[in-house]
């Protein structure tokens, strides 16, 4: 068993890319922690290091509370299973999965029952005497993870062992994986894109965007109360409403949430008004999902929204309405790339260089960040469009295309971010 603590871990590819900026976390003992992020976010390179198959550019990586970063990866003893779990094609399944026992000199009774044990709680014992070229993906990837888990590692590293798999098969696994890990009580860090396998999988979710840490929290944390709008975005299963609003305090009575043509009141009993009104007279994303935005009668009283209905989407279990309500959109904000093509990276490789070239990066896109920090996402910047309402309208069609429609808005599911994408009132974590 292990605990993994990441204290400002850093990776500066050779030729100067930061693949991870900073990042701070830990993995309590038995914990089933998902890294999430879109492809290239710095995913794998964090695993990566974490098993020793990639130098750390600066920082300092602990793992069971010993410092690890120079650890050869034979001692860190985790385990690691890839996307494309890679077995030894000449040998059947019981010799890929009795490997790593026989390598550590295992008494053979033992390992012949416990891969025998093995087998049948992946529901392979039938494919024991077959090569892996017989398989299908669905069983070389529970052969791949039985290989990792056989010898019982303190950590199991796990990068997107689903996603070769129809989706019948993902659906089949995760649920195995889940109960498999959980019964072993093994520390477990797994990697994914898919917003859906880390709800369903984690016991905390770290959600990573262009290397950077965007926030960390249980399944229900980062979904109902995420820290920035890149996670608002990222959880959301229909298309998040990202709106351009600026805060307003008339008379001191309330909070405005000007939106152009729409206008929405908070009162000053709202627990988030103190830390809106700081915003007064400045612009800010107001995030809505659209099942926080409902379909009501043209005469209803409060918080509301309207406009034409521009089209209607059927998505089988739900309808989807696109509402032109006037209002200006906004982009996600993101992190500034940090691709260097001046870096000379050739010497990356070396420490002291390497440290002294991240300084200079790391220096750089703190000035970059300050440019973002100002008008970013603005109008001046061009990321201003005027999109359309997306307003869930459940299993019947209330709507038609064509029709003005009005929604009520739920203000206390209202999420407030910064034009840098910071949540204005504090997750409760
Ligand atoms: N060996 C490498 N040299 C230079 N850049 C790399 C290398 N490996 C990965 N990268 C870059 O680092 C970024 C993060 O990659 P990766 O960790 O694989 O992301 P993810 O697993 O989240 O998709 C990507 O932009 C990728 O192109
Ligand atoms: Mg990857």
């Amino acid at each position: 068993m292990s605990t993994v603590v990441l204290d400002n871990v850093t990776k500066v590819y050779p030729g100067g890319y930061l693949a991870v900026d900073r990042m701070n976390l830990r993995a309590e003992e038995g914990e089933f922690l998902v890294l999430l992020g879109p492809s290239g976010c710095g995913k794998s390179t964090l695993l990566r290091m974490i098993a020793g198959l990639e130098e750390i550019t600066a920082g300092d990586l602990w793992l069971g509370g010993k410092l690890a970063n120079h650890l050869a990866p034979r001692d860190r003893d985790v385990a690691m299973v890839f996307q494309n779990g890679a077995l030894y094609p000449h040998r059947t399944v019981r010799g890929n999965l009795s490997f790593p026992l026989e390598i550590a000199k295992a008494d053979p009774a033992l390992v012949k029952e416990r891969v025998v044990e093995l087998s049948r709680a992946l529901h392979i014992d039938e494919t024991l005497d077959r090569r892996p070229g017989t398989l299908s993906g669905g069983q070389r990837q529970r052969v791949a993870m039985g290989r990792a888990i056989v010898r019982q590692p303190s950590l199991f590293l796990m990068d997107e062992p689903l996603s070769n798999l129809d989706a019948g098969m993902r659906t089949e696994l995760r649920m195995e994986i889940s109960s498999l890990v959980r019964a072993l009580g093994v520390t477990t860090i797994y990697v994914t894109h898919d917003q859906v396998e880390a709800l369903t999988l984690a016991d905390r979710i770290a959600i990573m965007n262009r290397g950077v840490l965007q926030d960390i929290g249980t399944p229900a944390q980062v979904y109902n109360d995420p820290a920035t709008a890149f996670t608002a975005a990222f959880l959301s299963s229909q298309q998040l409403n990202l709106l351009a609003a600026t805060v307003r305090t008339p008379q001191n009575q309330f909070i405005l949430l000007d939106f152009g043509t729409h206008q929405i009141t908070m009162p000053w009993t709202d627990p988030r008004a103190y830390a809106v009104s700081q915003h007064t007279g400045m612009q800010i994303i107001v995030g809505i999902r659209p099942d926080a935005l409902m379909p009501v009668p043209e005469r209803t009283e409060g918080p509301t929204f309207f406009g034409r209905v521009r089209t209607l989407e059927y998505h089988g279990h739900e309808w989807l309405a696109y509402l032109e309500a006037g209002i200006p959109a906004v982009h996600v904000p993101e992190p500034p790339d940090r691709r260097r093509g001046h870096v000379n990276g050739s010497q990356a490789g070396m420490n002291g260089k390497a440290r002294s070239m991240m300084r200079r990066l790391l220096s750089s896109s703190a000035a970059e960040e300050e440019e973002v920090a100002g008008p970013a996402p603005s109008a001046a910047s061009g990321t201003h469009r005027r999109a359309d309402l997306i307003v869930r309208l459940g299993s019947r069609p209330v709507w038609r295309a064509g029709e003005h429609g009005r929604v009520a808005v739920d203000v206390s599911r209202l999420m407030l971010f910064t034009q840098t994408g910071a949540r204005i009132d504090p997750p409760r974590r």
